[in-house]
């Protein structure tokens, strides 16, 4: 792959579920657009898409995420009031989000599951494979996974997915890989299961929320049922590819070592808040200055 030239160009991001484990706060608000520090998570993600080379991005939508469009756009009336003050710097953070990327929109209509959410993005996606990224994890841009996983995927075709392992208690709570050989941080996916009880899982290979698809997932997705929870599962669409080599195979996998931070919920999101905090240069000296005295005075 060339830099410039990359050949996988377009990034799905799934951003129309309803948020409900912040609510009250996602009552009016998206869950993306909750701050995580001081940037909205959406953008998190959107830059991680970009610095993979990925600028082609669609931001599959729901009723109320207006938000997420009026980010990404510009804002002429707070652009000339930081303008005429000579707020160079804060111009430029208004500024970021819309120079960013090439975004376009669609909406999911009925939130029929992850899978049915991957399904809308077809017409626009069209015949060439695809990364998807889900905005609850955020991974350190330190550690790039969806660079390496392009690379995988350029080098063996087919679909090519995140998995990290975790605790067997822990693996109910995402999609579970089983895995048939190893190279270095590669490996051969035979079947996938989602959110599977720790008794029937058949590793401790979790999917987390990065995956680069061959576009035949469509045509899977399109004959998906509903599976766990009522939904129609992007995981059981994955299972159909790793199964049947003939019709999009095969899945690999990438096991990632890096950062990732959840903010899917509220206890993971309060901690992915402190330790990107703790480590940005312009806050973190005074915040973990602080956060110090209160570990040792106040608890
Ligand atoms: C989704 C996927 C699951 C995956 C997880 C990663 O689940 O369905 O397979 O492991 O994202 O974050 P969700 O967390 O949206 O329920």
């Amino acid at each position: 792959m060339t830099q410039s030239h990359p050949r996988i160009s377009k990034a799905v991001i799934p951003a129309a579920g309803l948020g409900t484990r912040f609510l009250p706060a996602t009552k009016a608000t998206p869950k993306e657009m909750l701050p995580v520090v001081d940037k909205p998570a959406i953008q998190y993600v959107v830059e991680e898409a970009v610095s993979a080379g990925l600028d082609d991005v669609l931001m599959v939508t729901g009723r109320n995420k207006r938000p997420l469009e009026d980010h990404f756009d510009r804002n002429y009336e707070l652009e000339s009031a930081l303008a005429n003050k000579g707020d160079a710097e804060r111009l430029a953070k208004v500024q970021e989000s819309s120079d960013l990327a090439t975004i376009h929109y669609v909406r999911q209509g009925d939130p029929k599951g992850l899978g049915h959410a991957v399904l809308c993005a077809a017409p626009h996606v069209g015949d060439e494979p695809f990364a998807v990224l889900l905005g609850d994890d955020l991974i350190d841009p330190r550690d790039p996974l969806l660079q390496r996983m392009i690379e995988v995927q350029e080098q063996h075709g087919g679909s090519v997915i995140a998995l990290m392992e975790v605790a067997p208690e822990q693996i109910h709570l995402y999609g579970c890989a089983a895995v048939d050989t190893e190279d270095g941080d590669v490996v051969r996916v035979s079947g996938l299961v989602e959110k599977p009880d720790p008794a029937d899982a058949p590793s401790n290979y979790a999917v987390i929320g990065r995956y680069v698809l061959d576009p035949h997932i469509f045509a899977i997705l399109r004959r998906t049922e509903p599976g766990r929870g009522g939904e129609i599962q992007l995981t059981d669409a994955l299972q159909q590819l790793a199964q049947d080599e003939k019709i999009g195979g095969p899945v690999h996998g990438v096991v990632f070592k890096g950062r990732r931070y959840d903010t899917g919920d509220r206890g993971d999101y309060l901690r992915a808040i402190v330790r990107l905090a703790c480590e940005r240069e312009d806050l973190g000296p005074d915040f973990r200055t602080w956060l110090r005295s209160y570990v040792t005075e106040e608890m």
